[in-house]
């Protein structure tokens, strides 16, 4: 379970100030499939970025079971994400030097998974996306939509427990588009993943259980359809501050990560940021000015 307080971004340009998130407030449930739908510039990858960590809050939390990942120091953060979070990115973000093969494999090898069968594992992952004809292409050597597929590979080649996708089918045509959104939510229900997808397209938001819109950086509407419903069942209305309401089927409240099972991670996400706790009350990140 992803639970997100009081969530505020503002970015400061010269004297000018940029709310780009606006004291957010939600919980994102295990296993649920979850778009973030808005407009360009409505805060979308702001939030997703702050969801897996890539980014600080100027104030909130960002709760991933019961540890607040905004407080975690950064090597941390880094442990927590290779192990339990896949990232697909606007913009790629490949490894131009390496093949799409190495790209993909990349995850299980941090993980410590030998060659023979990370090759196997990520051979397996680009032949679902339709790539496997493109093993040996460098980056350069592939289209807009093949890289982006690419991106989508290596975020599940690890089956982490939640994968956050900002527009993964931003170069995709309808086709591929229907394919890919197929296959990322069949890959998301088999493994019990948590899947987040940040998208400006109304089409994309229907392969999801929740459909959370944001404008202005403020959650506007949050839709819920329990999985296995084949109708929207619930229009929320919003307030800057209001707690965002769930339907009955919602999965149950399971924290997403169960430190108990993992005595390694236990003590990853038990470390305090350097000089300490912080004291009750604090932001834990960067103060607003
Ligand atoms: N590093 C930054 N510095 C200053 N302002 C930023 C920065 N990153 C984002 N912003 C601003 O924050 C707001 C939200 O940006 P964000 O990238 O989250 O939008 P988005 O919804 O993902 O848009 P798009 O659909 O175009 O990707 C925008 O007004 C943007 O200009
Ligand atoms: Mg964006």
């Amino acid at each position: 379970m992803i639970t997100v307080k009081d969530l505020r971004k503002v970015y400061k340009l010269g004297s000018e100030k940029v709310i780009a998130l606006d004291d957010i407030n939600v919980t994102i449930y295990t296993g649920e499939v979850c778009c973030i739908l808005g407009t360009s510039g409505s805060g979308k990858s702001t939030l997703l970025n702050m969801l897996a960590g890539l980014e600080r809050p100027t104030r909130g939390q960002v709760l991933i079971g019961k540890r607040d990942i905004a407080r975690m120091d950064e090597a941390s953060l880094a442990k927590f994400r290779q192990k339990y979070v896949g990232f697909v990115f606007q913009s790629y973000n490949l490894m131009s030097s390496l093949t799409a093969l190495e790209n993909v494999s990349m995850p299980l090898m941090f993980k410590g998974v030998g060659k023979g069968v990370r090759n196997k594992a990520a051979r397996q992952m680009l032949k679902s996306v339709g790539l496997g004809n493109r093993c040996d292409h460098k980056p350069t050597q592939m289209s807009g939509g093949q890289q982006q597929r690419v991106g989508i590979a290596r975020a599940f080649v690890s089956k982490p427990r939640i994968v956050f996708a900002d527009e993964p089918t931003g170069n995709l045509d309808t086709k591929t588009t229907i394919e890919v959104m197929q296959l990322m939510v069949q890959m998301a229900r088999e493994n019990d993943q948590t899947l987040v997808i940040v998208t400006h397209d109304p089409e994309i938001a229907e392969y999801a259980d929740r459909v959370i819109h944001l404008i202005d950086g403020k959650i506007v509407s949050d839709i819920s359809r329990g999985p296995g419903m084949d109708h929207l069942v619930l229009e929320g209305q919003f307030s800057n501050q209001e707690t965002v309401h769930h339907t009955e089927e919602s999965p149950p409240e399971e924290p997403l990560i169960l430190e108990e099972d993992d005595p390694d991670v236990e003590e990853e996400l038990r470390l305090e940021p350097e000089g300490g706790e912080l004291p009750a009350g604090s932001t834990g990140g960067k103060v607003e000015p």
